[in-house]
């Protein structure tokens, strides 16, 4: 695992969209990971704008999000999937039979769930899945207790989840109950994930998904053991970490983040984009 810390949201978004658009177009034809929330919205602002003025071909790109609530139909503006045609499908010319959230209307929710990764599987596999994390630890909504060999299922959102996203419905008490997800195993085959956390009130959960024990009850934590994940984080969200100075000492002298560091920085005083 590989932890940046940079000095700002703003830094971090941007490392992160870099990451992308790197992936994108070096593969045109990239399996992507998506993911929603706050953090994300500034990321897909940047991916509209990469497409729009720096030409970022977004045409054979593939994508799965990592979740949708159950009930609403893709057409609810509070669906996920609404969120991804506001945010990014749209502007960014992502069609929709290339960009899949699993269907949280579905009559069957159990066949759904299945040809989701059915379809995960028909496509390749995910070549760069992007994560943000809850409150509650989450990833995606795999909540507290989630198996690490979860699979794309059903599962009943947390009270701490009600409570960060319930504005978005005018009140936790109005929030769905229930919720598709990819399992953690899901997550944990992509070949990357790329975990951005910014914030104070991601300090606490981030340092123990990063520094604490993996369990099931902190879901992110499960990241520890995959084989690409790099978190980035601004200072607000680090603020709990305890090794951090050990963090920044990697990223500065590991050759594959070279490129991507403040030559004028010095070591371990966090870095822009180079
Ligand atoms: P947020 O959500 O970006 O709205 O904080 C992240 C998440 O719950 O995974």
């Amino acid at each position: 695992m590989d932890i940046i810390i940079l000095p700002s949201a703003d830094d971090a978004v941007a490392l992160t969209v870099r990451i992308i658009e790197e992936q994108v177009r070096r593969r045109p034809e990239s399996v992507l990971g998506l993911a929603t929330g706050a953090t994300m919205e500034d990321v897909y602002r940047s991916l509209v704008r990469a497409h729009l003025e720096d030409g970022l071909d977004f045409s054979q790109v593939t994508t799965f999000n990592l979740d949708e609530y159950v009930g609403l139909t893709h057409e609810d503006p509070r669906s996920y999937a609404a969120y991804m045609r506001r945010n990014l499908f749209d502007a960014a010319g992502i069609d929709e039979s290339r960009g899949r959230l699993p269907d949280g209307a579905a009559a069957d929710l159990t066949a759904e769930c299945r040809a989701f990764e059915e379809a995960i599987r028909a496509a390749g596999g995910i070549d760069l899945q992007l994560l943000g994390i809850g409150r509650s630890g989450h990833i995606g909504f795999n909540e507290p207790m989630a198996s690490p060999a979860s699979r794309t299922r059903r599962v009943v959102l947390a009270p701490e989840t009600l409570k960060q996203n319930g504005s978005y419905f005018g009140g936790a008490e109005h929030m769905p109950r229930l919720a598709l997800t990819m399992g953690i195993g899901t997550i944990m085959e992509s070949r990357r994930c790329l975990l951005l956390a910014t914030g104070k009130e991601k300090s606490a959960v981030l340092a123990e998904a990063v520094e604490g024990p993996v369990r099931a009850m902190i879901p992110a934590s499960a990241l520890q053991a995959h084989p690409a994940c790099t978190v980035i984080c601004d200072e607000p969200a680090a603020a709990g970490l305890r090794q951090r100075a050990y963090y920044d000492w990697l990223f500065q002298h590991d050759p594959a983040w070279a490129r991507f560091r403040l030559t004028t920085a010095p070591p371990g005083s966090g870095c822009r984009e180079g």
